[in-house]
């Protein structure tokens, strides 16, 4: 199947690190690849209401931020979650898309879950901590997510920065970003289920 790419950028600021990483990474996909680029701030979604147990979902028009984020998602058979570490996990921006998912999987007739299924995961952050570890959170937050919905996790590329540009100082952030998307991607599991042998 033909891959198409959706690049969610999480960032609160335009071309910052995260953003530049992305660009780094991406330039090594296949021509043939389809790449699609959406910063969540540009379409801001609503607050999530969590109306998982009190009524019908209904699918979002497709001129809202909401139906286009949905769409663009359902199209993609690689997600990428481009999002800044802010407090050791996704950006605010980025865990409210994902919490859009929570309704997005209850509404009739879409199979948000059974589409997304087979599909992978990735992440690409940036952060202004040297050492990577502090990043925990944020890699168990797409693994784990991954996992129940089913999906690939190819696991995240994270690079140095603070002020925007600084990432690409990272040397070896960039060595990395080179082979990212050629890495194997397993079906995701949680921590404590077997990893697959
Ligand atoms: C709200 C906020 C929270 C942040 N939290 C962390 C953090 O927990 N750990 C860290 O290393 N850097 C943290 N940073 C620094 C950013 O990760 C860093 O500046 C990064 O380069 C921002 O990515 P961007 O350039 O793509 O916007 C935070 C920055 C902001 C604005």
């Amino acid at each position: 199947m033909r891959r198409r790419f959706l690049f969610v950028l999480g960032s609160a600021r335009a071309e910052g690190n995260t953003e530049l990483l992305a660009r780094a990474a991406a330039e090594q996909l296949p021509g043939d690849a389809e790449q699609r680029w959406l910063r969540l701030a540009e379409h801001p979604l609503p607050d999530f209401a969590d109306l998982r147990h009190d009524s019908e979902h209904v699918r979002p028009t497709a001129d809202s931020a909401a139906g286009l984020l949905l769409d663009a998602t359902l199209a993609a058979t690689d997600i990428v979650i481009a999002s800044p570490l802010y407090w050791y996990s996704v950006s605010g921006l980025t865990k409210r898309y994902l919490d859009h998912w929570s309704g997005w999987l209850r509404i009739p007739g879409v199979d948000f879950r059974a589409t997304l299924a087979g599909r992978t995961l990735w992440g690409i952050a940036a952060l202004a901590h040297v050492e990577q570890s502090v990043a925990e959170p944020y890699i168990g937050t797409l693994n784990n997510s991954a996992a129940y919905m089913g999906m690939r996790f190819g696991g995240v590329l994270l690079g140095n920065g603070s002020a925007p540009g600084d990432v690409l100082k990272d040397t070896d952030a960039l060595a990395r970003a080179k082979t990212f998307f050629a890495q194997d991607a397993p079906l995701a599991r949680f921590p404590y289920e077997a990893s697959a042998g």
